[in-house]
């Protein structure tokens, strides 16, 4: 059980002076857990724990505030709960205790309904792609949309336009088998993209690339986020995250051992 909102409302209440909201609707009108404050923020843990049916115990007493706007690194050795925090924002897993708080909603108490909501709300990338290997590079995208029921006159321009934005316009008709793998991972950050989403949730986006692709891959999350989506990463590129002295959090042990702006301190 949450027993300290105050905190994160405190959070709430000083971030909102720097980071503009951008769309702040809730997933679907509710009187119980979408207060107005929430609403400047794109991600919270509070006081959240994560302990796995075998007993182990991946996250311990997080606490986090991700303000619209923000860019993110998490960072920790393997094992340190980076991809079990991630699961818990997109609602793949549910928190053992504590709340989880995704585009101003307590993710655990989503309907059924609005769980593929949530998940049209942010992107989400992985280190694997997770392309149709039997769609080309437009369809990936363009199905994206189709499953979410959009109108066909609407897909093709929005789909367009995000391959323009990775600078995929030229590759838009070939398979993934035909890409390099920095292309794959832009295809699926394409994908992520097309909705438009508050916020960019990103698992070692570049755990599976060389180190100059890596770059090119982290670039466009940063112009991304220029253009006012918040990025969430989870990484083990040292070389990146001390280079770009962003907001970093570090994991150890399933704790947030570090929070603040700067490098990364060590070697993981
Ligand atoms: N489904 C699961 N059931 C039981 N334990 C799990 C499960 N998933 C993860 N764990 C454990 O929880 C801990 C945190 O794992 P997690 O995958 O979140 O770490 P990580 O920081 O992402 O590591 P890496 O850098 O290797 O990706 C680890 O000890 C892991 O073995
Ligand atoms: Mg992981």
């Amino acid at each position: 059980m949450s027993t300290s909102p105050p905190r994160i409302a405190g959070a709430i209440a000083a971030s909102a002076a720097v980071h503009i909201s951008r769309d702040a609707a809730p997933l679907a009108p509710s009187s119980t857990d979408a207060a107005p404050a929430t609403r400047r923020i794109s991600l919270a843990l509070e006081d959240v724990s994560k302990v796995y049916p075998n007993g182990r115990r991946a996250l311990a007493d997080v606490d986090l505030v991700v303000p619209d706007g923000d860019f993110v690194f998490l960072v920790g050795p393997s094992g340190a709960g980076k991809s079990t925090l991630i699961k818990l924002l997109i609602r793949d897993e549910l928190a053992t205790s504590g709340t989880v708080f995704v585009a101003g909603r307590d993710v655990s108490r989503l309907s059924r309904r609005d769980v593929p909501r949530l998940r049209r709300r942010i992107g989400i990338v992985f280190q694997d792609y997770k392309l149709l290997p039997h769609k080309s590079v437009r369809e990936n995208v363009a199905f994206a949309l189709e499953v979410t029921g959009t109108p066909g006159r609407q897909i093709l321009p929005a789909v367009e336009r995000v391959l323009a934005l990775v600078g995929l316009t030229a590759q838009a008709d070939q398979l993934p088998s035909q890409l390099s793998g920095g292309e794959q991972q832009r295809t699926a950050i394409a994908r992520a993209l097309v909705h438009e989403p508050r916020v960019i949730i990103a698992d070692e986006p570049t755990g599976n690339l060389d180190p100059l692709i890596s770059w090119e891959i982290i670039q466009l999350l940063l112009r991304i986020n220029e253009l006012g989506t918040t990025v969430l990463m989870a990484t083990h590129n040292a070389e990146v995250v001390t280079a770009l002295r962003r907001r970093v959090v570090a994991l150890e042990d399933g704790r947030v051992v570090r929070d603040e702006v700067g490098g990364y301190h060590r070697e993981y």
